[in-house]
């Protein structure tokens, strides 16, 4: 029996005794271990980066163009994580710095608590407003955040049982489009009705984990980007794709927010059905990864494995690997997740830039409209960071997000 098999079976062993589920475990060759150091040398990094270049950032990094960052005034979907990796780099090195100009960052979003055009309301408010509350007890930011949570669930369609993704509510465009991306803003929710007591809101978040879990997840483990429905009478009309290379394919973050997300829903609700999708969707995409550890931009891509990578896609499947072998107990999560985090680590980092103003390179914002595409990426930045926190502060994190 090879070192890695005995891991697999003994991973089995702790999941059975957990009472878990056990998942039709593929025996492969060991993918090439992450080096700790290197991670750790990593991390370090990260936090030399954003010391020489936060103090000059007053608006939200959308993504770099010639290595430098550009910028959203209002935020955009991604003025969560410029405050929320600041706060990480709080959490690291405790120097308040970091801590003002998180706060500083996160104050800037004020204007979009009550933003009734996007769905984005979690990616904003849940790294930034509510880890927060959760690291300083200021209520502002715990009332501010359940106040966004407010927002999100006027988006809610009871007939189709989702909360739809683009477009002002009042907007009759776009009203039955649902998208993967959801799933990670269900958490703003879960925080809501813990905070207030209230269950409407984590009965919406519940909803919408079955709905996309239903319409979203094929009998493989993988997902379209997004679905379609009725918005009058919710009725299912199909997939589709926007970021994605086409409805049957596999866009990588997506199924990155996927993993991530029903992760949580199970965190949160501890409902077996939201970790089995979880397993499932992880499941899938570990094949591709201990060949090709940084993803590819759609797994499904016609010219795969020769095509572009998103690093972001693969930090963000870290995070939720992480998360998924704490649950579990699984080594090959754990095992898959550092050698991911290994290969961004090696191949993707700016170390050897003098330009760079971020930390992740290689990351692809939406390859199908050629947009962004060999770039950084504020939630590259933010999700390799936190999932580096997984590793090497695990309790000090586990108090800012959540865990
Ligand atoms: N949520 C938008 C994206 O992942 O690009």
């Amino acid at each position: 029996m090879t070192a890695l098999s005995r891991r697999l079976v003994l991973g089995g062993a702790a999941a059975a005794a957990a009472g878990l589920p056990l998942v039709a475990q593929p025996v492969q060759a060991a993918p090439a271990k992450a080096d700790p150091r290197a991670l750790r040398d990593g991390l370090d990094y990260a936090v030399r980066k954003l010391r020489a270049v936060a103090p000059g950032i007053t608006r939200f990094p959308e993504e770099t163009k010639f290595e430098k960052w550009i910028y959203t005034d209002g935020g955009g979907w991604v003025g969560g994580f410029w405050p929320g990796l600041l706060w990480l780099a709080h959490l690291e090195t405790k120097d308040p710095l970091f801590r003002r100009l998180a706060e500083e960052s996160a104050r800037r979003l004020a204007p979009r608590r009550t933003d009734l055009g996007t769905h984005d309301l979690g990616f904003l408010f849940y790294p930034s407003w509510v880890t927060a509350w959760r690291l300083t007890g200021n209520r502002e930011w715990r009332d501010g955040a359940i106040q966004a949570a407010d927002s999100l669930i006027r988006r809610y369609n009871a007939k189709g049982r989702f909360l739809r993704a683009w477009g002002h509510i009042n907007d009759p465009g776009n009203a039955g489009r649902v998208i993967i991306d959801t799933m990670m803003n269900l958490d703003l929710l879960f925080f809501a009705s813990k905070e207030t007591g209230d269950s409407k809101y984590a009965d919406i978040a519940v909803d919408h984990a079955r709905t996309t879990a239903r319409h979203f997840v094929r009998p493989d483990g993988s997902t379209p980007h997004v679905f379609d429905f009725d918005p009058a009478t919710g009725a299912p009309v199909g997939p589709n794709t926007v970021q994605g290379y086409s409805p049957t394919s596999c866009w990588s973050r997506g199924q990155s927010w996927a993993i991530y997300g029903f992760t949580t829903v199970y965190r949160r609700t501890g409902q077996r059905e939201f970790l089995d999708v979880a397993t499932k969707l992880a499941d899938h995409v570990l094949p591709y990864l201990r060949t090709d550890p940084v993803p590819i931009w759609d797994y499904r891509s016609p010219y795969a494995p020769n095509d572009i990578r998103d690093s972001s896609a693969g930090a963000i499947t870290a995070c939720g690997l992480l998360d998924l072998a704490k649950i579990t107990g699984n080594a090959r999560y754990r095992d898959t997740a550092t050698t991911v985090l290994g290969a961004i680590t090696d191949t993707c980092l700016t170390t050897r830039s003098t330009r760079a103003e971020a930390i992740v390179a290689r990351g692809t914002r939406h390859r199908s409209a050629e947009g962004g595409i060999e770039v950084s990426l504020p939630y590259g930045d933010y999700y390799y960071v936190e999932a580096l926190l997984r590793l090497f502060r695990p309790a000090e994190l586990g108090a800012a997000i959540g865990l």
